[in-house]
C-alpha cells in the first residue's frame, strides 16, 4: 500500500488526498516502533514522498505554489503528526505490555539465602535455661531499666549504703524519676529476685539471665554485659542445696565431671552469709580447661560468681515472713562462661557486630541444646 504512492510521485499533480490516505493508513497499521519509523522515512526523510513533493514547490509558478504549497505543507505536518501520535501510543502499549509480562514473585526466597546464626551468649542462655529446667527452675525476666527500689533499696542496699558505689551505675536523668524514685540501667540481675518474691507465692526457684550495665570498659569489661541469676526459696533450703545445685550446674554446662568449687567468704548486702564461688582448672594442651586438678601443675582457681543465704531483710522487704522462708541466690556472668567454654578471648568481640566473628563463634539456629542431646557444641 505504502509503496504504491511512489509513482504518484512523478505524476504532474499527485493526489494529496490518497497520498494521505495511504500514509494514515501505514501510521495506522504500524506493530512497533520499528516499523513506524520506516513509514516516517519514507515520508518524511530526506528523499521521502513528502519531502521531495516540498521540493517540487520551487519549480512551480508563484500562482501554482500559493495553492500547492499550503496543501503539501498541510500534508506534512498532519504526518509528522500522526507519526508522533503513533509513536506515543506504541510506547505506551509496549509499557503496558511489560507491566503485564514482567512480574516480581515476592514470594521466592533472594537466591542467596542469608544463613544468619545464634550468638554464642544466645545460645549459652538456652543451655542454661535447659540445664536448670531440669532442675525444676523456671525462667524469670525483669526491666533493664530499674528503679531504685528493686535495684537497690529492697536488695538491702539503702540510699547510703557503701555497696552503692561498687556499682558504676548509669543512672537516668533526675526528670526522669518514676514516683519520685531515681531510675537506672540495672546493675545486677538481682532485682529479679525481689520482682519474683513480690509478684508470687513461695516456694521459688527461678533462674533469670538477662543483660546488665555498669559504666566500665577494658578487654574483660564491657559497659553492657550478662548476668544469670539463681533464686530458691522454700521452708529448709541451706548452703548445702546451693553447693549441690551450683556443681551440677557447670558439671553439666562444661560437660565434665571433675570439677570441683571452692567457696570464698565473701559480702554482699542482699546475702548472709555470702560467698565468692570459684572452680578449678586445669592445663590441657597448652589451654586453660575449667576441671582437672586445681592443685596440679599449672593448675588454679578462676571465680565464677557471688552467692549466699538470701538475707532475712530481702525475705522481709517483699513481705514475706524470713521466720517460714529462706534460701539461697546466686549471679554470675554468662559472658565469661561462654569464653570458657567456646574459646574465645576478647569480651568487646561479643558486642562488635562484626559479621566474621559471629559466623566464626555463632550456632545454627536448629542447634537446639538439649540435656538429651548434649548442652555442648
Ligand atoms: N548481684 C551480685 C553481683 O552482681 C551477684 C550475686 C547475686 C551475689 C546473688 C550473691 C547473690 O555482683
Amino acid at each position: 500500500m505504502l509503496f504504491e504512492t511512489d509513482g504518484m510521485m512523478d505524476q504532474q499533480k499527485p493526489d494529496l488526498e490518497q497520498l494521505k490516505q495511504d500514509l494514515s493508513a501505514a501510521i495506522d497499521v504500524a506493530t512497533g516502533l520499528d516499523t513506524l519509523d520506516a513509514v516516517r522515512v519514507h515520508a518524511l526523510g530526506k528523499n521521502g514522498v513528502v519531502t521531495n513533493l516540498l521540493k517540487t514547490l520551487g519549480g512551480m509558478s508563484p500562482e501554482e505554489r500559493k495553492v500547492e504549497g499550503p496543501r503539501i505543507n498541510g500534508l506534512r505536518s498532519e504526518i509528522a503528526g500522526a507519526i508522533e501520535a503513533k509513536k506515543d501510543a506504541l510506547a505506551a502499549e509496549e509499557l503496558a505490555e511489560r507491566m503485564a509480562s514482567e512480574t516480581l514473585d515476592l514470594s521466592l526466597p533472594p537466591k542467596d539465602t542469608p544463613k544468619g546464626s545464634v550468638h554464642p551468649v544466645s545460645q549459652v542462655m538456652d543451655e542454661l535455661a535447659e540445664i536448670f529446667a531440669d532442675l525444676g527452675f523456671a525462667v524469670a525476666t525483669g526491666p533493664e531499666i530499674e528503679d531504685d527500689w528493686h535495684n537497690f533499696t529492697a536488695l538491702n542496699i539503702p540510699e547510703s549504703h557503701p555497696a552503692r558505689a561498687m556499682h558504676d551505675t548509669f543512672y537516668f536523668g533526675e526528670n526522669q524519676m518514676r514516683d519520685g524514685m531515681p531510675m537506672m540501667l540495672r546493675t545486677h540481675t538481682s532485682p529479679v529476685q525481689i520482682r519474683t518474691m513480690t509478684s508470687g507465692e513461695p516456694p521459688f526457684r527461678i533462674i533469670a539471665p538477662g543483660r546488665t550495665y555498669r559504666s566500665d570498659s577494658d578487654a574483660t569489661h564491657t559497659p553492657m554485659f550478662h548476668q544469670v541469676e539463681g533464686l530458691v526459696i522454700d521452708r529448709d533450703i541451706t548452703m548445702g542445696h546451693l553447693k549441690w545445685t551450683l556443681e551440677t550446674f557447670v558439671k553439666a554446662f562444661f560437660e565434665r565431671d571433675d570439677i570441683v568449687l571452692r567457696f570464698r567468704p565473701s559480702y554482699f548486702p542482699f546475702t548472709e552469709p555470702s560467698a565468692e564461688i570459684d572452680m578449678g582448672f586445669s592445663v590441657e594442651n597448652g589451654r586453660r580447661i575449667v576441671g582437672g586438678d586445681p592443685n596440679g601443675p599449672d593448675g588454679g582457681w578462676m571465680e565464677l560468681g557471688g552467692s549466699g543465704m538470701v538475707n532475712r531483710h530481702v525475705i522481709a522487704a517483699c513481705n514475706l515472713d524470713p521466720d517460714e522462708w529462706q534460701g539461697f541466690a546466686f549471679g554470675c556472668g554468662i559472658d565469661r562462661l561462654a569464653m570458657l567454654k567456646y574459646g574465645m578471648d576478647d569480651l568487646r568481640a561479643f558486642f562488635d557486630g562484626d559479621l566474621r566473628w559471629i559466623e566464626h563463634y555463632g550456632f545454627s539456629a536448629l542447634d537446639v541444646p538439649t540435656l538429651s542431646a548434649g548442652v555442648g557444641a
